[in-house]
């Protein structure tokens, strides 16, 4: 058994086309939908995202942040021997958009797959690859959050399509005799389909349902608070920490009200806390790694720190990994 797993590189990667508020109310004037800079950034502490052009899927995403954490890790792709994808939004219904990367990365026979639990994806994906790491599956993985939510947007709901944005983020994830990944929590209650769901499918050729995001937005803040405590409280028990073991947290990047209100239930200073949302708006399951990489590269995370990831999503999905960077 491999004693622990750690992470040795990060990147990310944003499309370069960047929406402010006030471009995106423009535009959704002229469809007759009415919004402000003002309301999004009280309602939301969301100030511009990106949007992917519309040749560019998941994979191409993800591709550009896994060479970043290549770079930083100082591995090459040959080096990968295990690829997790958390998607919500695929390439293509099948074949994974692991696989796509796999063979975009130029590398073959390593076993590859996506991870289905839309915002909370990065920390189940993450706690996947840990346990293919310990049980010896793995010794270097590439892990990644990327997604296209601008695809799913319902762009005449003016309650959901100003709040997310498209982007990538990647960790390398190694074998390692010093800590790396301390605990994690995974949970989903699928009572809660409905709060939080794109309803539509492929049959026979057709597309049934609406294929867009729908969101009752209240419902989903009420549950997001109370869990996301309760899942960094559980991890801190099993891996014998308390709060003030913590240096950095990073939720998932939603809302700065919900973000700050876990801060503060933690009773973490604000300063702890790791803030892309202004930037990216909510990037579903890549919203955590990009969040990791812009706080690594600029110098606020540094090696050692004991940072605790934080995700929680359509599901109803939620999990946190402590981790020793
Ligand atoms: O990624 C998975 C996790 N997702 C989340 O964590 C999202 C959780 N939910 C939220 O972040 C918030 O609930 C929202 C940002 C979605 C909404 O904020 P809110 O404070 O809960 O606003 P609300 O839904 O109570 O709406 C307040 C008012 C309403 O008008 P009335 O009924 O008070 O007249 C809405 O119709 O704001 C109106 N409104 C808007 N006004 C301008 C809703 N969307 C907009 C908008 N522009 N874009």
């Amino acid at each position: 058994m491999i004693p622990f797993s750690r992470i040795t590189g990060t990147g990310s990667f944003l499309p370069p086309r960047r929406v402010t508020n006030d471009e995106l109310a423009a535009d959704l004037a002229l469809r007759g939908i009415e919004t402000s800079d003002q309301w999004i950034i009280d309602r939301t502490g969301i100030h511009a995202r990106h949007f992917a052009e519309p040749h560019i899927g998941a994979s191409d995403l993800a591709l550009e942040a896994a060479k970043h954490a290549l770079e930083s890790a100082g591995r090459k792709a040959s080096d990968i021997d295990l690829i997790i994808v958390a998607t919500s939004t695929p390439d293509m219904v099948f074949p994974s958009s692991a696989a796509i990367l796999q063979h975009k990365l130029g590398i073959a026979g390593c076993p590859v797959f996506d991870v289905q639990a839309v915002c909370s994806g990065f920390v189940y994906a993450l706690t996947v690859a840990d346990a293919l790491i310990k049980t010896g599956t793995a010794r270097c993985a590439l892990v990644i959050g990327a997604e296209v939510f601008s695809r799913i947007l319902d762009f005449t709901d003016r309650t959901t399509c100003v709040l997310f944005g498209d982007g990538a983020g990647a960790v390398v994830l190694e074998a390692s005799d010093q800590p790396g990944i301390l605990a994690s929590d995974l949970h989903a209650d699928g009572k809660h389909v409905g709060i939080l769901c794109v309803p539509g499918h492929v049959s026979g050729g057709k597309v049934l349902g609406t294929p867009l995001l729908h969101m009752d937005g209240q419902a989903v803040f009420k549950l997001a608070v109370r869990v996301l405590e309760d899942a960094a409280r559980a991890t801190l028990a099993k891996a014998g920490k308390t709060e003030a073991d913590i240096d950095w947290l990073i939720p998932h990047q939603a809302n700065i009200r919900i973000m700050e209100g876990t801060a503060k239930k933690l009773k973490l200073p604000l300063e702890k806390l790791i803030v892309t949302v202004h930037e990216h708006g909510n990037t579903s399951a890549a919203s955590i790694p990009l969040a990791l990489d812009e706080a690594v590269r600029s110098g606020k995370v540094k090696k050692n720190d004991t940072v605790m990831l934080e995700g929680v999503g359509g599901g109803f999905t939620w999990g946190a990994v402590l981790l020793s960077l």
